[in-house]
């Protein structure tokens, strides 16, 4: 039999007497992603331990209230999905989830994480209660080539040639936005759209900076009057799910969405080719920049010894450097380590390690705002979008609900 790389490496760790179950909960369930989260799977059952899978459908905003009532509630799971940044502290901050300093100071996570931003957002009071995965930046413009090609004309090179040649594409019959109804999705679009109205400065002085005068001011109001003639390119766009609006984009229907570079996997898993079928534009084409949002798992307290040494081998199995190469191929996403071999990387993946590689990061929204300011804006985005809301009534709103997370 023929020793991989994978088997090489886990021959070198000890391998449990006996297959430890931990069932493992994520909102992974397009096919892009379920192809991602087989490879951690298979990592882990080939470690000799077992993988439970607890998938849950709707995406992150159905996934978390059920995962956080489950460990609140007495019935923790042994590892869970959550992205970067706070949507973990309460439980932290209450004591139900497994302190994994004593696996990170053995697998030197300190030194090989990059961005430290990732661990430091695991980090509460000097201790680190999660393994970062990847990093998924979510403002991403993803283009149906072939679309552009039956009209005759360019391939847009970044936004405002979206939004010129959007009347050419109407024309066509084609809807020239991609937006799903999930509210996350809305808001994500907002937060890209304000860096290619506003730019990055703009974004940074309201997200990390917390200005509430820039947020207030009219730069953000330009923001909210480009975004609602925005919802008019999407007004055919009638999906639920982030994937089903990728698949309008990768079935022709519609010119492009905007979404976070998962969608990549959704590409490859239709079997396009970047560059030939589909462009992506890091930073809608206009700011090469990327946030460094992205997922990571916890470790719910289970009092069990035995489940607890699997969780831990579970950690440091899914920051090695072959599964994150194995599970990031998969994903679309960029590694968490530097010190990988990422030679298979795509078109669209090789950008974004170069912007990674520039250092031109910014921290994701979950990052710079708790999960009430982030639900209360998804909310409030969503009814914009999906609605005639005015341009300054929503952007009053916005600013009042960023004030509450100040
Ligand atoms: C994000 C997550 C990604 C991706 C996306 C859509 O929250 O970080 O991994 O799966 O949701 O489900």
């Amino acid at each position: 039999m023929r020793l991989t790389k994978l088997t090489a490496l886990l021959a070198t760790v000890a391998m449990p007497a006996m297959a430890t179950e931990l069932e493992v909960t994520h909102w992974w369930t397009s096919g892009g992603e379920a192809a991602a989260v087989a490879e951690l799977a298979k990592a882990f059952d080939a470690s000799g331990d077992k993988w439970v899978d607890g998938a849950i459908a709707g995406g992150g905003g159905t996934a978390r209230p059920i995962m956080i009532s489950r460990i609140t509630g007495g019935d923790p799971m042994g590892a869970t999905q959550f992205n970067h940044g706070q949507q973990a502290l309460e439980l932290v901050e209450a004591g139900l989830m497994l302190d994994l300093t004593d696996v990170a100071e053995a697998n030197n996570w300190k030194e090989v994480i990059f961005p430290s931003t990732l661990l430091d957002a695991c980090t509460v009071d000097g201790r680190i209660y999660c393994a970062p995965v990847n990093i998924h930046s979510p403002e991403w413009l993803w283009l149906s080539n072939k679309v552009y090609e039956d009209i005759g004309i360019p391939v847009p090179t970044n936004w405002n040639e979206f939004v010129e040649t959007a009347p050419q594409v109407e024309a066509a019959g084609k809807t020239p936005l991609a937006l799903g109804n999930q509210p996350w999705q809305s808001n994500l679009a907002f937060g890209a759209i304000t860096v290619a109205v506003a730019g990055l400065d703009v974004w940074k002085a309201v997200n990390v900076e917390k200005n509430m005068d820039v947020a207030a001011g009219p730069e953000m109001a330009a923001v909210f009057e480009a975004a609602a003639n925005v919802r008019k390119l999407a007004a055919n766009s009638n999906v639920q799910d982030w994937n089903q609006a990728t698949n309008l984009v990768i079935t022709d229907q519609a010119a492009g969405q905007i979404m976070g570079d998962w969608a990549q996997g959704e590409f490859q898993v239709a079997g396009e080719v970047a560059g030939q079928d589909y462009t992506c534009l890091p930073g809608l084409g206009l700011n090469a920049y990327l946030s460094t949002g992205g997922d990571a798992f916890y470790f719910p307290k289970l009092n069990d010894p035995e489940k607890e040494e699997a969780q831990k081998r579970l950690a440091a199995l899914l920051v090695s450097p072959e599964v994150q190469v194995a599970f990031n191929l998969k994903k679309g996403s960029l590694p968490i380590r530097g010190d990988v071999d990422l030679a298979a990387a795509n078109d669209c993946m090789k950008k974004g390690l170069e912007i990674l590689a520039s250092g031109n990061l910014v921290p994701s929204g979950d990052m710079a705002w708790n999960p009430d300011v982030q639900k209360q804006n998804e909310d409030l985005l969503v009814e914009f979008f999906k609605s005639d809301m005015a341009a300054d009534r929503a952007h009053a709103q916005w600013v009042s609900n960023l004030k509450t997370g100040l």
